[in-house]
């Protein structure tokens, strides 16, 4: 599992590209804002409220990359180096044959369709170049956009599982078909 050099994947209206420290604005509004974040708890230490945060946060996804533990896209429309979201795979199993889906959107750019297709890409990404066998995705059981975006995605909500760090989260699973998981 390389991500060097960066995995850039263009789709029909998106590039997901490198995320720099000169998008560290996009990054601390996608990580401070209040209805971004609605449904999204995270420790006191893994908040993002400054600049200063926004920017350390940055060093960490790229070292996290560097290190094959982890992947993270800023999402750009193709007539826009500007991003409007992100999406990663994180949390790989030791094995690195499960990874977990994290996304956000800015709100002016939901509900086009954005997400759907950026997901579609991430997830193919890993099953055809990474080889994963199974694609997780933690949401809150409110969070009625993002479990809609996982359905129609054909994920799945692995009812024998719960989130022992947050109660609230459904786990939705996709597995890869074509792998051979003997
Ligand atoms: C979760 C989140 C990314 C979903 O974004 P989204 O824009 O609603 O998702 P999609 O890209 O699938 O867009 C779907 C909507 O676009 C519409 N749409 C418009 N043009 C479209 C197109 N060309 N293709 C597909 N859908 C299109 C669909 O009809 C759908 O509308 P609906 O929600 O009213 O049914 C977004 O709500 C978000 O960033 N939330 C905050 C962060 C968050 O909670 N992240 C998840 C943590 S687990």
């Amino acid at each position: 599992m390389k991500f060097n050099p960066f995995p850039k994947i263009t789709t029909e209206r998106l590039i997901l590209r490198k995320i720099e420290e000169s998008d560290c604005d996009k990054i601390l509004f996608l990580r401070s804002d209040k209805t971004v974040t609605k449904f999204i708890e995270r420790p006191e230490n893994r908040k993002t409220k400054n600049k200063t945060d926004a920017i350390k946060f940055i060093k960490e996804i790229n070292e996290a990359r560097k290190k094959n533990e982890s992947i993270s896209w800023g999402i750009t429309l193709k007539n826009n180096p500007a991003i409007v979201g992100t999406i990663c795979l994180w949390n790989f199993s030791v094995d690195h044959k499960i990874a977990e889906i994290g996304y956000d959107l800015k709100p002016a750019f939901q509900r086009k369709g954005i997400m759907d297709e950026a997901l579609k890409s991430v997830v193919n990404f890993g099953f055809s170049n990474l080889n994963l066998y199974k694609i997780e995705a933690f949401t809150h059981k409110e969070n009625e956009s993002s479990i809609r975006l996982l359905k129609k995605n054909r994920f799945q909500i692995n009812e024998n599982r719960n989130d022992e760090d947050n109660s609230n989260n459904l786990i939705f699973e996709i597995e890869n078909q074509a792998a051979n998981m003997t």
